[in-house]
């Protein structure tokens, strides 16, 4: 499947999700090849994995991360750790405009003066998903979380507080950017399977930058 025209010309414009979610669309199409190459930077040095859950599961998502802290599964737990655990060194910095790019974002949500600490890097190859979770490894909850979809696009799953709530599915683009703080910051979220697409800049995977203020 390629990609209809619409994807490619539609305009940015900010859609409600729930109190205090919000889905900016195409809010990172303009900055995406300059994302891209940052991030290559980055899986040079910190390069693609796929992390195990405490439950011992191998996830389909390939991972890594950017940033002082970065967001780690093993047996023992998820965690926030400055080191990357694979190689021992700190995870490469967080590329000053993705920073950039992620305030101005959570700014036009509502959400002011948000500083990034870590920014999770995540992989989805066709048949990759991510089941339902809330994040809730951060410390301070007052920081929204801002979320970057670039590639093929991805049925993004959103409900409530509680696991058992109704959950919505929303389409999420080229870049597109979900913000979702305040009274949404703890709402379960996840992804459908990735359909097998080919999206002009990356191929047939799709990629999210999850920016968050973690320690
Ligand atoms: C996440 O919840 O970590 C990622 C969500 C997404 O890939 O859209
Ligand atoms: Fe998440």
């Amino acid at each position: 499947m390629t990609l209809p025209l619409f994807d490619a010309d539609s305009p940015p414009r900010t859609e409600p999700l729930a109190p205090g979610a919000v889905v900016l669309r195409a809010f990172a199409r303009e900055q995406a090849p300059a994302l891209l190459a940052d991030l290559r930077q980055v899986v040079a040095q910190a390069p693609w994995r796929h992390l195990v859950t405490p439950g011992g599961y191998r996830m389909s998502v390939a991972m890594t991360n950017c940033g002082a802290l970065g967001w780690v599964s093993d047996e023992r737990g998820y965690r926030y750790d400055p080191a990357d655990p694979e190689s021992g060194r700190p995870w490469p910095a967080m590329p000053a405009p993705l920073a950039t790019l992620a305030r101005e974002a959570a700014a036009s949500a509502g959400f002011e003066g948000f500083v990034p600490d870590a920014c999770l890097i995540n992989r989805y190859d066709a048949g990759a998903r991510l089941s339902l979770h809330q994040d809730k490894d951060e410390r301070d909850m007052r920081a929204p979380i801002v979320s970057v979809s670039l590639g093929v696009p991805a049925v993004f799953l959103f409900g409530g507080a509680r696991r058992a709530d109704p959950v919505r599915r929303i389409e999420l683009r080229h870049g597109d950017v979900v913000v979702w703080g305040g009274p949404a910051r703890l709402s379960y979220h996840g992804v459908a399977p990735v359909k097998a697409a080919t999206h002009p800049l990356l191929g047939e995977q799709r990629i999210n930058l999850t920016l968050r203020r973690a320690g």
